[in-house]
């Protein structure tokens, strides 16, 4: 993926960001997943006063993107407030897996600088769908 491309998926997960329910953690997580066909799907963390009800700002993104239609994905761009790089939590991993084990995960820090792994490296041993066979 260009650089430019990166830098802009990143601002738009920059500004899904701004729109994150947080009022529990105060961690404030924006998303932005790239279609291969070149479309674009933000989401942000919408928390619950019952806790575990609460959802990741990438599965927010990739639910939109499945409910538009969408299942072939390219890139994850995360974005915080933390001056650290951010990577998807397990179930987030998890759920990206079923779509492709080669989709890019983009962290950036809260700034333009940005690291890129592949979402393999970060979920070796992925439980999948030919799991299922008996
Ligand atoms: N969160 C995300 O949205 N994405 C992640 O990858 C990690 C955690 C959210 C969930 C919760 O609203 C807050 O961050 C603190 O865990």
């Amino acid at each position: 993926m260009e650089e430019k491309r990166i830098l802009e998926i990143i601002k738009l997960a920059q500004q899904a960001k701004e729109h994150a329910y947080a009022p529990y953690s105060g961690f404030r997580v924006g998303a932005c997943i790239a279609a291969k066909n070149g479309r674009l799907y933000t989401g942000c963390n919408i928390e619950n006063a019952s806790y575990g009800a609460t959802v990741c700002a990438e599965r927010t993104a990739v639910f939109k993107a499945i409910s538009e239609g969408e299942n072939e994905f390219e890139a994850i761009a995360l974005a915080s407030d933390a001056t650290r790089f951010i990577l998807p939590c397990g179930i987030c991993r998890q759920v990206l897996s079923e779509f492709s084990l080669n989709i890019l995960v983009i962290s950036s820090a809260n700034s333009n600088e940005y690291k890129i792994f592949s979402l393999e490296e970060l979920l070796p041993g992925a439980f999948s769908g030919e799991d299922l066979e008996l």
